[in-house]
């Protein structure tokens, strides 16, 4: 097991500010807006007439029903909210559970490469191993070929997570793409994990399509995981849901309760609120998302255009200087906190995350110290 790349960077960061540095960070993946007003006046109803009881280890059946909906309402999929929705503590959660799950000693699971570093500690967890699949650099984009699927695949692959839009590249899949996943874990006999949970986040036409959308085959084969954290600016709530075949949900259901046993009955309300409630300011987020990024695209010459999330990687793989070493050197002698494209695998190494999910005084700063952090950086190292 391993700490994310944020928290082992957060510890620096915490050493340098004990000395007295004062950094601006891009860094996280965290929303900066409050959670919506109705959304937090629901949970405070909840709780206030007595919703503050054991939930329904499955989630609550309002929140259960208000899944199914969306997926129907945004993903045209159609799930069974009494056997086919589990309600989990975020994200986090549905991607242990589902691993627990379907993963047993020695079985790999093939991971795009770079990717969100916290798949890799549950996969280990589980029993399993994982194989990294490259991604290539195409037109401006990080995509993952159908050859590189194949040419990864080995006879103990078990499972594909795929994460649209990506975490930390920010490219949104295409349906064409999609399809060639889909073939892929057909062909190969491959399970899918699908994380979507950045999908309300998307930019300049392009638009989310969960894998399952495009091939229903896929659907016996498939667990998606979702979470309110991102779209909902919902964090700290920890409230997520999956879906998936019967079977599959009844034993991630037996994970969690021996486990988790489920988010807060009080708030899994407000959940289904949001899910099934106005949506203008999930709009509202993302148009403000969007700004944000043309400032960093503005800015910053190096950075690469996001289709989705609220991520650029900027792109110096033309340095001769290790990602983790510029990142360093910005933090420590620029004041700018980024991630090193190398945290994310391999496959990141000559590229810096940098997060746009800070925006305001914050995202300002930041960006002008890092266009003088690397502007200096590169005249140093030329
Ligand atoms: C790709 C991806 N999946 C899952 C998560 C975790 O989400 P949650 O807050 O719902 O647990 C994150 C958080 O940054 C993420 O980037």
């Amino acid at each position: 097991m391993q700490p994310t790349a944020v928290n082992a960077i957060l510890a620096e960061v915490r050493a340098l500010q004990a000395q007295g540095h004062q950094l601006v960070s891009l860094m996280r993946g965290e929303p900066d807006f409050p959670t919506p007003p109705h959304i937090v006046e629901a949970a405070a109803r909840s709780a206030a007439v007595g919703r503050t009881g054991y939930p329904d280890n499955r989630g609550e059946k309002i929140l259960r029903e208000a899944v199914a909906q969306k997926l129907q309402r945004d993903n045209g999929l159609r799930y069974n909210p009494e056997t086919e929705i589990l309600v989990t503590t975020g994200a986090t959660f549905g991607i242990y559970a589902a691993l627990m799950a379907l993963i047993n000693e020695g079985d790999e699971v093939l991971l795009p490469d770079p990717v969100y570093d916290a798949y890799q500690s549950p996969i280990r967890l589980a029993g399993g191993r994982v194989r990294p699949v490259p991604s290539s650099i195409i037109n401006g984009r990080f995509v993952l070929t159908a050859e590189a699927l194949e040419s990864s695949w080995s006879p103990a692959v078990k499972m594909l997570v795929l994460n649209t839009p990506w975490n930390p590249v920010g490219t949104v899949a295409t349906e064409a793409e999609l399809l060639a996943i889909a073939d892929f874990c057909e062909r190969r006999n491959v399970l899918l994990l699908t994380d979507e949970i950045y999908e309300a986040i998307t930019y300049a036409g392009h638009r989310h399509l969960s894998p399952l959308a495009v091939n229903e085959a896929l659907r016996d084969r498939a667990v998606l995981v979702n979470s309110l954290s991102k779209t909902y600016s919902m964090t700290g709530w920890r409230i997520g849901y999956c879906a998936g075949p019967a079977d599959v949900i009844q034993a991630m259901y037996l994970i969690l309760a021996q486990s988790s046993r489920g988010p807060a009955t009080f708030i899994q309300d407000a959940a289904a609120l949001a899910l099934t409630g106005p949506q203008v300011c999930v709009s509202e987020m993302v148009a403000e998302y969007s700004r944000r990024r043309a400032l960093v695209l503005d800015r910053l010459p190096e950075a690469m255009a996001p289709d989705g999330g609220f991520f650029s990687m900027l792109d110096l793989r033309h340095w001769s200087l290790p990602s983790n070493e510029v990142r360093r050197k910005l933090m420590q002698e620029h004041g700018v906190v980024t991630v090193h494209g190398s945290a994310y695998g391999p496959g990141g190494e000559g590229t810096l995350r940098v997060s746009f999910a800070s925006g305001g005084k914050n995202l300002e700063t930041g960006l002008e110290r890092l266009s003088a952090g690397l502007r200096q950086i590169r005249e140093a190292h030329a």
